[in-house]
């Protein structure tokens, strides 16, 4: 079982989008997947048509010590499964800050996920802060995807994330975690500036950049209001390629090929 974290302090640059439809596409391709739903607005619960739940998130695991396992939840795609999140998730960063110990909470709450040898990733979908919830995310991962939109300040904050966040955490002795992945995303390629948003991200992060780009898609944006995935909303859409590719692409650089 690894643990993946999708993070970036930025809002609205396709973390939940690309966690939702990774693990569709990963499931698609015969993976178990864990999508822990750890933002308190739950916008990757809604997506697979879930309404929020006060009794059914993260938060009882994280405080109250309930067993992960009695929170964890079936989707209507086969191998996908969620943890999903509720408004409430917004106290832990409160209850956590005062027990002290938030940095290990969230990694020993999924411990036991590990033992039960069932799922192949965890994949954490994290809120658009710098709170307790975002950095026991990068806590607990073994690798951090940051997704990247393609404009002016998408480099400013996957600057930022690096250096003053991934970077102090490690130095800390807080994260283990490994930048595996950026994940260009929202691309329109209209504009020279998402190309040099592109060139400028590869040449700072050759190994890092993925080559698969996701392009910004009406459907894509569509399919969260219609409780789904993009390969279940549309398949044949180029968004639901870019997923499926970037899916291949997860695995391959994991050589992990599929085995479907
Ligand atoms: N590639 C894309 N093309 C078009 N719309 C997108 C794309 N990716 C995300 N969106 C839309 O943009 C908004 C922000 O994306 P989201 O994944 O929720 O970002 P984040 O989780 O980083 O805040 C959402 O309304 C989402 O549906
Ligand atoms: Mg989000």
């Amino acid at each position: 079982m690894k643990i993946i974290a999708i993070a970036n302090q930025k809002g609205g640059v396709g973390k939940t989008t690309t966690a939702v439809n990774l693990c569709a596409c990963l499931a698609e391709l015969g993976k178990r997947v864990l999508l822990v739903d750890l933002d308190p607005q739950a916008n990757a619960t809604t997506t697979m048509g879930m309404a929020p739940d006060p009794e059914n998130n993260l938060y009882y695991p994280l405080v109250d010590g309930t067993p992960v396992e009695d929170q964890i939840r079936e989707t209507h795609l086969e191998r996908f499964y969620i943890l999903p999140a509720a408004l409430q998730l917004a106290g832990v960063e409160v209850v956590m800050a005062q027990k002290g110990n938030h940095h290990s909470r969230l990694r020993e709450v999924l411990a036991p996920l590990g033992d039960l040898g069932q799922l192949d990733y965890v994949i954490m979908d994290s809120p658009p802060s710098l709170g307790i919830l975002m950095t026991s995310a990068l806590s607990t991962a073994d690798d951090l995807l940051v997704p990247v939109q393609c404009e002016f300040f998408g480099i400013q904050a996957l600057a930022g994330i690096y250096q003053e966040v991934l970077g102090s955490m490690q130095e800390a002795g807080l994260a283990h975690a490994r930048m595996e992945g950026i994940i260009l995303t929202m691309y329109d390629g209209r504009t020279r500036l998402a190309r040099s948003v592109i060139e400028e991200v590869r040449t700072h992060f050759p190994e890092q950049t993925y080559k698969t780009i996701i392009p910004r898609t009406v459907r894509l944006g569509e399919a969260p209001s219609h409780g789904n995935t993009i390969i279940e909303y549309d398949p044949s859409e180029v968004g639901a390629f870019a997923y499926r590719a970037l899916a291949d692409e997860f695995l391959q650089r994991r050589r992990e090929y599929r085995i479907t």
